[in-house]
């Protein structure tokens, strides 16, 4: 079945409207829409000090032309982050970027607001665990929420016109140390950008790109019993190198998530070797069928599609080339008013404070607003971070070891210091 755009976005908002619930029956004490205390307070920031990795696995290290620009900015530069928050299952992988990049830890992020997004928790555990969090870290988190249906109430918070801010999303799973660095510097050097991308993995234009500059690798769902993952998720291993191989000419037909069997089987992939001269291709993989554009199908719609992106971002991660993700900064308007995905993305206060944006925000601030206001946005190519998939992709959290691999891996890195994952010799 085709679907156009727009149905689409329909159906996207339809199902953002959804089941919402009831406030009674939530443990929420913050009014709705409440900066958090410190939002605009001016912070001292440590240097920068890169170090080699202690670990077996390494990281492109921070951009110095970034941090330059970041060093001048720093004593004027309030950043606030804010995310909206459904599922803790996400956000405690997140979460530990988030402190990695707090000022206290020589980051950039001033403040991190949780916004609870009452379409989307479905059970009081998820309040709690978040206001636990925050309890915990009372100097780096708040909490508060929209009321269930008020949309134009998500970005209330944003009261200060020149704090710099970035959204993210609860489902951001992974992000590489100098992102905020490269997404702060780019903005702070370029005033005319209206809203600013980082570059997501995970997502329905920037998978295109990753793809057209060979980025990706193939894997596919490996629907054999070998696929079955029994470990506990607190034992899950990210890396991929280990896992089998398939040989492309065993593979009749590209899986899609209709073979995906057992809902609470936890499936991982294999890789698949091409034949001989045509290691390049992708051929077996469903990212063989990958497109550009914001509605490929691959990108947006499929479990299966989200679940090889990933593995092949895990095998470039292990490989110590996250840096094959990297491109230029772009313009994602120079063909037009383009909607794009905002997974991760940073602004000015005093361009996003006191706009209506009810109801889909997405569509208004990468759409509607700037095409009134005639202001492009960009992406930021070395601020890589990944997204888990889309809510057409619930089985690559249901069905797949995804999640928990990102888990397995942010854990590692929270072993090591802000900047302190370089490549030996590259700094
Ligand atoms: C609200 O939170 C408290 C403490 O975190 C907990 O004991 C209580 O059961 C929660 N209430 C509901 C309705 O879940
Ligand atoms: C990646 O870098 C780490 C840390 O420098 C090193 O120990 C490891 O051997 C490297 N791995 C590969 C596949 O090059
Ligand atoms: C994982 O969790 C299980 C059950 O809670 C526990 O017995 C086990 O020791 C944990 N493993 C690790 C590596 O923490």
């Amino acid at each position: 079945m085709h679907l156009s755009p727009l149905l689409l976005a329909a159906l996207l908002a339809l199902y953002t409207y959804a089941t919402p619930i009831s406030l009674a029956n939530l443990n929420i004490t913050t009014p709705p829409g409440t900066p958090p205390k410190e939002w605009s307070q001016l912070h001292r920031r440590a240097p920068v000090e890169i170090q080699e990795s202690p670990l077996n696995f390494c990281f492109p290290p921070v951009s110095k032309k970034a941090l330059a620009v970041v060093e001048k900015a720093k004593p004027k530069l309030n950043l606030n982050v804010f995310v909206f928050y459904g599922r803790r299952q996400n956000t405690a992988v997140l979460e530990r970027y988030l402190r990695r990049n707090s000022i206290a830890n020589g980051g950039l992020v001033t403040k991190v607001l949780f916004v609870l997004n009452l379409n989307k928790i479905k059970d009081n555990d998820d309040v709690d665990w978040i206001n636990a969090l925050a309890a915990k870290y009372p100097d780096f988190y708040e909490v508060t929420h929209t009321p269930p249906g008020d949309f134009n109430q998500n970005y209330a918070h944003i009261t200060a016109k020149e704090d710099m801010y970035i959204k993210v999303d609860d489902d951001v799973v992974f992000i590489l140390d100098g992102t905020f660095e490269a997404m702060v510097a780019e903005l702070w050097t370029r005033r005319d950008w209206y809203l600013l991308s980082a570059n997501v993995v995970g997502h329905t234009i920037f998978n295109g790109i990753h793809n057209r500059f060979g980025a990706l690798r193939a894997w596919t769902l490996n629907t054999e019993n070998s696929g079955i993952v029994t470990k506990p998720a607190n034992e899950t291993n990210w890396r991929v190198s280990h896992l089998p191989h398939v040989n492309v000419l065993k593979i009749k037909r590209i899986k899609t998530e209709r073979d995906m069997p057992g809902s609470f089987y936890q499936r991982s992939y294999m890789k698949v070797d091409q034949e001989k001269g045509q290691e390049g291709l992708l051929k077996g993989s469903p990212l063989w069928l990958m497109k550009e554009g914001s509605f490929d199908a691959c990108s947006w719609k499929s479990a299966h599609c989200a679940g090889a992106v990933h593995y092949s971002f895990f095998e470039a991660v292990e490989q110590n080339n996250t840096e094959r993700y990297f491109f230029p900064t772009w313009d994602l308007h120079s063909s037009g008013y383009q909607r794009w995905s905002i997974h991760m993305f940073a602004f000015w206060g005093k361009d996003v404070m006191g706009l209506d944006i009810a109801g889909d925000d997405e569509q208004y601030l990468t759409v509607t607003y700037p095409e009134k206001v005639e202001r492009h946005s960009g992406a930021v190519g070395n601020g890589l971070i990944a997204h888990l998939g889309y809510f057409t992709q619930e089985a690559v959290r249901t069905h797949t070891d995804v999640l928990d691999k990102y888990d397995a891996l942010s854990r590692e890195i929270e072993q090591t210091k802000l900047h302190g994952m370089a490549c030996p010799g590259t700094f």
